[in-house]
């Protein structure tokens, strides 16, 4: 079996079957990561750029250990520090870095579809680790991958994405995703946090009352609030976020069922969950995070099944 695309640009690209195959490998590789030895030798002899224009902990690291659990070759690059600053530009950067025989890049750049532009330049396979507002695809397949862990289905599956859907890319992968897979989306979060006509777009529900969103789901996915991307004043304070969507350990016991916690992290502690709850039985937090270093060996294993030799 093969992905049905030569990159990972974003789950808009993907049909089901390519989901569901890189959730079936990623299985695999989590029995592997089990043993004594967590290593294996599928990517032996090839060499992978983590090329970094922004911030990242989780993404880095797990693409990092992926690769090295498939013995690839790695090479980690970071915008500051690098000729960037010098004013050299993103081609120019990567076709460097290419001119010394790299097969793969995996890619993370504040500008909304700076991978795609690479796709059309370079021949390397390219991976999108997460793109501006616009994507972020191996995060929806974690995110996918542990809800799946957790209910055994997505097909019916009822999921809310809680807080500030307008700047998240999580929040636009796990809904293509979700939906793509026979999920239940509802979207929940103020108004100025929520796109005009999303349900419509998307085919997700809205819903603006915090407890209802959660008395409907079985799966809460909590995002950040992204200040670095707001440029004018959608909500008047933090204090006021958490007041009115934040969720308390109270808030989860006032429920008439038990829900999963999920979050992509980093958490605003305080702000979108509470650390009782955060740290909490029903937080599966750490598991995604662990679950993310499977599902990214599979996504790098699979799409070097795919790739040309230059
Ligand atoms: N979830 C996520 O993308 O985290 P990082 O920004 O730390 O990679």
């Amino acid at each position: 079996m093969a992905l049905s695309t030569r990159h990972l640009l974003g789950i808009k690209d993907l049909i089901p079957e390519d989901i569901q195959l890189i959730l079936d490998t990623a299985k695999q590789f989590k029995e592997v990561l089990q043993r004594p030895i967590k290593k294996v030798p599928s990517l032996r002899d090839v060499t992978i750029v983590n090329l970094f224009y922004e911030n990242s902990t989780r993404t880095r690291i797990s693409f990092e250990l992926a690769e090295k659990r498939l013995s690839a070759d790695t090479i980690n690059f970071s915008a500051s520090g690098s000729s960037v600053s010098k004013g050299e530009t993103l081609l120019d950067t990567v076709n460097n870095i290419l001119s010394m025989k790299v097969d793969m890049v995996v890619m993370r750049h504040s500008a909304s579809g700076a991978p795609h532009f690479l796709a059309k330049h370079i021949p390397a396979a390219i991976i999108n680790a997460g793109d501006g507002v616009n994507e972020h695809p191996t995060q929806a397949l974690l995110d996918a991958f542990s809800i799946l862990e957790k209910t055994g289905s997505l097909k019916g599956a009822r999921i809310a994405l809680i807080g500030d859907i307008m700047h998240s890319r999580v929040a636009q992968s796990n809904i293509y995703l979700l939906t793509k897979m026979g999920a239940e989306v509802t979207v929940c979060g103020p108004p100025t946090l929520i796109p005009k006509y999303i349900d419509q777009a998307f085919n997700v529900h809205v819903e603006y009352d915090l407890k209802k969103a959660l008395e409907w789901c079985d799966v809460a996915n909590v995002l950040r609030i992204q200040l670095e991307r707001q440029n004018t004043v959608l909500f008047s304070s933090l204090r006021e976020y958490n007041l009115v969507y934040g969720i308390s350990k109270k808030l989860l016991q006032s429920l008439k069922k038990e829900i999963t916690i999920m979050h992509p992290g980093p958490i605003n502690r305080g702000v979108e969950l509470d650390s009782d709850v955060a740290d909490g039985k029903q937080s599966i937090i750490l598991q995604q995070v662990e679950n993310g270093v499977a599902v990214r060996m599979a996504v790098l294993y699979l799409l070097a099944g795919e790739r040309n030799s230059y």
